[in-house]
């Protein structure tokens, strides 16, 4: 090409002055200053100032922004005055001898500048335009970083990248499979992986022994802030290891990320601590530990309260829960009534208070409760004159899990986040089955490939007992990562099987293939995957993932740049063999 740059817009320092150079790049801005052109010429690399004569150079006077120029000139040093020191290029600027309009651009829907008003609807839209503003370009560089310290790690231990298939059987694992309709065998489609699961666990039956992949993952679920219906794991898999060994490397990884990505140091190994201790102390199994607030038990005490709520709570086989938040007692009804709000939609009936003053406690159920229940509160929680203390009441699970979202909106709401801290940490031992109460049956709690620590009852009896090497890796109180050590012995996998109520003609129809495998000699093996664009969400400090996906769907499920879904041809149907009514377009 000729007048091919020599040099990136971002790369231009006072060494160069006096040297004559070519930039390529995108029109940012444009200033007339009586007579003389100030452009300032974008690319990913950065901004560098151009200045122009349009009575030498007419094209100049012509310039729009997001045309594509070409500036032949030579690099001067700015008037001392001039210099910006905040800017890498700020020193110098070039002066135009020749420009070329390598291409005009139509007016853009929006201008490119960091901080943006614009809808994200729109934004995504034109996201080649969107793309250009820093902040979404450094997030596509993070994320490009990301991956390659990634790979650079696992080739370094020893991992194989193996490619597993995006067309598979269709095997439904938690969310529903995307199906892809098969031309040559009518009637019959392929699924898209949710995660490439068996194919990993096949390749450590094929002596792959140490296996990664940073992978497509695909599920047709309901789609939130941090959710895709396309996403991208860090897969990986191992023989012959336990529990530990997954840590090592996981660790290792995640340690370079931080430290390359944003200079932070994360000490290994990460804190481990288990789901019941999770849930006892925070009221979720994905902690944000990043702030205090711990939850404390008082069933001892409520057992024997006058409050009936509490003791009815005890005698019915549940539990009684506090939490305090310090300085909460300066918290209006309207703000109570916001947590309680919160605690409710999250199952509890509704969120019982009191605060503490210099008079003792006061207000919400203080009436009801008697020195036992006031000794405990000051004991356990630490709660002490000006803070408030609520109450949760009812099953573990929905006492727990309310306080523990409760405690995570006063988090939010009080500011009580050290964002300036990372905390990684490994929840472990999560129990394998859980009970479906509406569907009355007992259903994996991560996924049915995982091995029971103890030996299994008869099918029937309760299972909320057996435990796994099950694990999660959290960070900032975000699910990045699950994983565990799987079954490796087929009649192991069958008995699982049989738990959960997959007769043996579905399993040989669901994962005939995979239980094959597992016939011929397949070694103990165990592994994990983590959430990519999770990872790269909070890095970037990001409140959607759809920040840092390059052209993400929307909430809907919808491609704004592409408009996918759409319908396809009338001959696509046909040559699919497909017969799907339109929708009414009435
Ligand atoms: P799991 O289903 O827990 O495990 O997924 C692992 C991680 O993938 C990320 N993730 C998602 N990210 C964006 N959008 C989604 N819809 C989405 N769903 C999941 C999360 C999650 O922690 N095969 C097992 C892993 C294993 O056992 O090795 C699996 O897929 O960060």
């Amino acid at each position: 090409m000729e007048n091919q740059r020599t040099h990136t817009c971002g790369e231009l320092r006072s060494d160069h002055a006096g040297e004559r150079v070519v930039l390529n790049g995108w029109v940012d801005t444009i200033r007339d200053h009586g007579g003389v052109m100030f452009v300032e010429l974008r690319d990913r690399y950065g901004f560098t100032q151009v200045i122009a004569d349009p009575g030498q150079l007419p094209e100049a006077g012509e310039l729009k922004p997001e045309w594509v120029i070409a500036v032949v000139g030579t690099v001067q040093l700015r008037p001392e005055e001039n210099r910006n020191a905040e800017k890498p290029t700020g020193h110098i600027d070039l002066h135009a001898e020749s420009l070329e309009v390598l291409n005009r651009s139509k007016v853009p829907p929006f201008e490119v500048e960091p901080d943006s008003t614009t809808r994200e609807e729109l934004r995504l839209e034109y996201r080649f335009i969107d793309m250009r503003r820093r902040p979404v370009l450094r997030a596509m560089e993070m994320r490009s970083d990301v991956a390659r310290i990634i790979r650079r790690e696992f080739f370094d231990l020893g991992f194989m990248d193996v490619e597993t298939p995006i067309l598979m059987k269709t095997s439904p694992e938690g969310a529903r499979d995307f199906i892809v309709p098969s031309r040559l065998h009518m009637g019959q489609v392929y699924g898209l992986p949710q995660s490439p699961q068996l194919f990993k666990q096949t390749l450590m039956v094929c002596g792959v022994d140490r296996y990664f992949q940073i992978c497509k993952c695909f599920r047709d679920e309901d789609l939130r802030a941090d959710r895709q219906p396309e996403f991208t794991q860090l897969d990986m898999e191992m023989s012959f290891v336990c529990q530990d060994d997954v840590f090592k490397v996981i660790e290792q990884v995640m340690v370079a990320i931080y430290k390359e990505v944003l200079g932070y140091e994360v000490s290994a190994p990460f804190p481990r601590v288990t789901y019941g201790d999770a849930m006892t102390r925070w009221g979720i199994d994905k902690p944000d530990t990043r702030f205090g607030l711990e939850i404390f038990d008082l069933s001892d005490v409520a057992s024997s309260s006058e409050f009936k709520v509490f003791r009815g709570a005890v005698e019915s086989g549940g539990t009684v829960r506090g939490l305090v938040l310090p300085g909460g007692a300066e918290l209006t009804r309207k703000q109570i009534d916001e947590a309680e709000a919160v605690a409710k939609d999250y199952g509890a009936r509704g969120l019982a208070w009191l605060k503490l003053t210099d008079e003792g406690p006061a207000g919400g159920i203080s009436k009801f409760l008697g020195e036992a229940e006031f000794a405990a509160i000051a004991e356990r929680g630490g709660a002490k004159a000006g803070d408030l203390v609520v109450f949760g009441a009812g099953t573990w699970t929905t006492a727990l899990t309310a306080l523990g979202q409760v405690r995570l909106h006063f988090g939010k709401t009080r500011d009580l986040i050290d964002k300036s801290r990372h905390d990684l940490l490994w929840v472990t031992d999560f129990p394998l089955f859980q009970w479906n109460a509406e569907e009355n049956r007992w259903q994996a709690m991560h996924h049915m490939f995982t091995a029971p620590r103890q030996e299994l009852p008869e099918p029937g009896e309760d299972l909320s007992g057996i435990t796994a090497d099950l694990y999660d890796l959290v960070i900032d109180g975000s699910e990045i990562g699950s994983g565990s050590i799987r079954i490796h012995r087929p009649e192991e996998q069958a008995r699982v099987f049989e738990h959960l109520g997959i007769s043996e003609a579905e399993a040989a129809d669901k994962f005939g293939w995979f239980l094959r495998a597992l016939d011929y000699g397949a070694p103990p093996h165990g592994g994990i995957a983590l959430g990519l664009d999770r990872i790269v969400m909070l890095l970037a400090d990001s409140a959607s993932l759809r920040d840092v996906i390059a052209f993400p769907k929307l909430a809907s499920g919808v491609c704004p740049l592409t408009q996918s879904p759409s319908r396809p041809d009338a001959s696509q149907w046909e040559e699919l063999g497909l017969d799907v009514a339109a929708p009414d377009e009435s």
